[in-house]
């Protein structure tokens, strides 16, 4: 395989290269491999998925559009990076696997880089940080961990960096967490009185009370929480598709996009 012609190839068609989130998954280009063009000469479209259930960084809009601030960075990447993108809707349980069988070939979907994680995927550079919250309803009485502790039931999104926080301080096996399958399940669950409070992503927390002030929701910040940094995971051989990911990141950054893509979605 000669590298240059492939870059070059994948160079001249950046103008041609921006695929709409709505566009469907073509079948034919199924994933499985780095190569930049298949051969024919065409270039060959990556599979990018999400669990579109995470506003502000990934939900899907009235007319089923997937839209978000990962949406919006991935099409800046991958216009930087000359590579051609199409978008799928993804369950958060089983996701990552979706690499490893090739069903896709770039995960973006506010996934925290954690060293587990890091032995079956490959990440880009950190794009975002957050820290796990506690979101509960107003009156809710809850200041730290030890509080978190006196609940009945703390609710997760199965397998997220909030389900690993909650087992540390409540146990892994405690029957006091209640998990679902996605974030918009354990809200509900909450909203309808079932779970007592929620561990999530800050900005992801933070999001939801500025959409829904008036519902009496508020966001506990725990100091015991580390930090947590988003990455673009892809194959851990793509090594070749990590560096496109990486050289278009930080021209996203350095051009001013990404402030601009932030503040679209992050204004105060
Ligand atoms: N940052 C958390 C994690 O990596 C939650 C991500 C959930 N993302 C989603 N699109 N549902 O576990």
């Amino acid at each position: 395989m000669n590298w240059s012609i492939v870059s070059k190839t994948a160079m001249g068609l950046v103008a041609a290269t921006l695929v709409a989130a709505c566009q469907p998954h073509d079948p034919a280009a199924k994933a499985g491999s780095d190569t930049a063009a298949s051969g024919n000469g065409a270039a060959k479209t990556y599979n990018v998925a999400m669990n579109a259930n995470f506003p502000p960084f990934e939900s899907t809009s009235t007319n089923g559009e997937i839209v978000g601030f990962d949406v919006d960075l991935m099409n800046a990447i991958a216009k930087q990076a000359g590579i051609k993108i199409t978008y799928k809707n993804q369950p958060w349980d089983g996701i990552f696997q979706t690499l490893t069988s090739g069903d896709n070939d770039i995960l973006i979907s506010g996934i925290t880089i954690t060293p587990e994680r890091k032995e079956t995927m490959a990440f880009s550079d950190p794009y975002f940080e957050v820290k796990q919250v506690i979101l509960v309803p107003k009156g809710q009485d809850v200041k730290s961990i030890n509080d978190l502790n006196k609940l009945t039931k703390v609710g997760v999104t199965t397998g997220t960096t909030g389900d690993t926080a909650a087992q540390k301080i409540l146990g892994t096996t405690s029957p006091k967490i209640a998990r679902f399958e996605s974030l918009p399940l354990v809200i509900k669950d909450l909203q309808d009185g079932g779970v007592q409070a929620m561990v999530s992503d800050s900005a992801v927390v933070a999001n939801f009370i500025k959409q829904n002030g008036d519902k009496g929701f508020s966001m506990v910040e725990v100091p015991d929480f580390p930090k947590e940094e988003y990455g673009i995971a892809v194959r851990k051989n793509d090594t070749d598709l990590l560096n496109k990911i990486n050289d278009g990141l930080k021209k996203v950054r350095d051009s001013g996009e990404y402030d601009q893509i932030y503040s679209k979605y992050f204004a105060k």
